[in-house]
């Protein structure tokens, strides 16, 4: 029996791509290799977000390239971001024993690639500029109650810093009915959440008829019995209407929790940045979630160094930082990507200006957060397990629909099903509790 291994770096939306990659090879008969150096077909679905990503999976491809010296039939595939950016193509094809690229609109093509590179010259390349929506591939989930439901692709912001217009195409939304049969579906079959995917979900609709929207999509999965949980990401600060915050307050499924990037805080580099708002903007919106979500989470993505950005600019975003009072941030440094406009920009900033900026950002934010999550010592929150912890397996480990982790100890049977826990312990990373008696538990 032939076997595969999937690795995946990047994104959920590429996670959810390796569950179609998965799928499609199970479909023709491959089954998973219990060790990936076993496998006859190796696919690295990749990232190119920042050159910290790229890196990670260029390593990882030059191991892979060393298991195949012993076992030449291996065939390696490159899947994903990575092939598609500006100049990945020429790179990888100088790979020797790299036999196909495959870009995120051409996961359908697989059994034809795989085929093809067992009787042409490799590297067998399929690289389209646009995606494909994915209806009826062939799919591996690999959670047993939360599935990612894809609801766009591609994306037009055009962000100065960032690959993914590049990469992944532009933005088209799939059909209303094809996402809501496929809620339907999972929750028939036990799924009790769903993560809507998308590089930017409040843009949904619009490339579809008058009056579907995201806030019209949320409302319809609302109504579906059996669902507990509704996510999504990513959201973008610009598409994210008042409206939408007040349809998340009435939706009882849909999680209190806004992951918003804010990315900078400095009106000058948002601008630079082509984001469409104001620190001004993005701070009213924080308010009115605040307003209308009681108990929200607001979570954030924030670049530092980014060509040109000034100490003044950096204090800027610390301001906002201090103002908004995230839960927690994502905190990167800014990389310069080969064909975006950022990377052509003048003044870009040594790493050791972009380092200092990062650990103090990481340190106010520490701060923050761990405020934040000692304030909910004390409170009972509603939890569903994942699983055991990964830290200590005795205990169990799960999230609040404001996405923060709770361990707490509880029986194996609870994983999937919600259960209340209080809140007794706060750290930076989970918060710790044990299970409510009174309500439920
Ligand atoms: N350099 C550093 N970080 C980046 N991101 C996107 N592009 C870059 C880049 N060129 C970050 C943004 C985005 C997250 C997924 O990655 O903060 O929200
Ligand atoms: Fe990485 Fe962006 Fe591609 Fe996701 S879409 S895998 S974050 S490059």
């Amino acid at each position: 029996m032939l076997k595969y291994a999937v690795l995946t770096w990047g994104c959920q939306m590429n996670e959810r791509d390796s569950e179609i990659l998965a799928g499609i090879l199970e479909a023709l008969g491959y089954r998973e290799a219990e060790d990936p150096r076993d496998a006859d077909v190796v696919l690295l679905n990749s990232c190119c977000v920042r050159a910290s990503a790229e890196r990670k999976v260029l390593a990882k491809l030059r191991e892979v390239l060393g298991w195949k010296r012993r076992r030449p039939e291996m065939i390696v595939g490159l899947c994903g971001c990575l092939p598609r950016r500006p100049g990945g193509a020429e790179e990888l094809k100088k790979w020797r024993g790299l036999d196909l690229l495959v870009g995120p609109g051409n996961l359908g093509d697989l059994p034809a690639l795989l085929e093809r590179c067992r009787r042409e010259d490799v590297p067998v390349v399929a690289l389209d500029p646009e995606e494909r929506l994915t209806e009826g591939l062939p799919q591996l989930r690999r959670h047993p109650w939360k599935a990612w439901v894809t609801i766009t692709r591609g994306c037009d912001n055009w962000c100065s810093y960032c690959v993914v217009p590049h990469v992944r195409g532009r933005h088209q939304s799939r059909d209303p009915q094809a996402i809501i049969q496929e809620v339907q579906d999972l929750v028939k079959r036990g799924y009790r959440e769903v993560c809507l995917l998308g590089q930017n979900v409040n843009a949904y609709g619009r490339d579809l008829e008058p009056g579907v929207d995201f806030s019209w999509l949320l409302r319809r999965l609302d109504r579906i019995d059996g669902l507990l949980r509704i996510r999504y990401t990513t959201s973008h600060p610009r598409d994210f209407s008042p409206e939408m915050v007040e349809t998340i307050a009435s939706c009882h499924k849909v999680c209190e929790h806004f992951h918003l990037p804010l990315q900078s805080g400095s009106d000058r580099i948002l601008r630079l940045m082509n984001r469409g708002y104001t620190q001004e903007q993005y701070i009213r919106l924080c308010e009115i979630i605040r307003r209308e979500v009681p108990g929200a989470s607001i979570t954030t993505d924030i670049m530092v160094g980014f060509p040109g950005e000034t100490e003044d600019d950096f204090r800027e975003t610390l301001y906002v930082v201090r103002t908004v009072q995230f839960e927690a941030a994502f905190t990167f440094m800014y990389s310069p990507r080969p064909g975006t406009r950022a990377a052509a920009m003048q003044h870009q900033l040594p790493r050791e200006v972009k380092l200092a900026r990062l650990q103090e950002l990481i340190a106010v934010q520490k701060e923050i957060t761990e405020r934040r999550n000692q304030a909910l010592v004390g409170s009972v929150v509603e939890v569903i397990p994942d699983g055991p912890s990964r830290k200590d397996p005795h205990l169990l480990q799960g999230r609040t629909r404001t996405d923060k982790v709770v361990v707490f100890a509880g029986k194996l049977e609870m994983v999937g099903h919600p259960v209340s826990v209080l809140i007794r312990q706060a750290g930076t990373w989970a918060l710790r509790g044990t299970l409510w008696e009174g309500v439920g538990g």
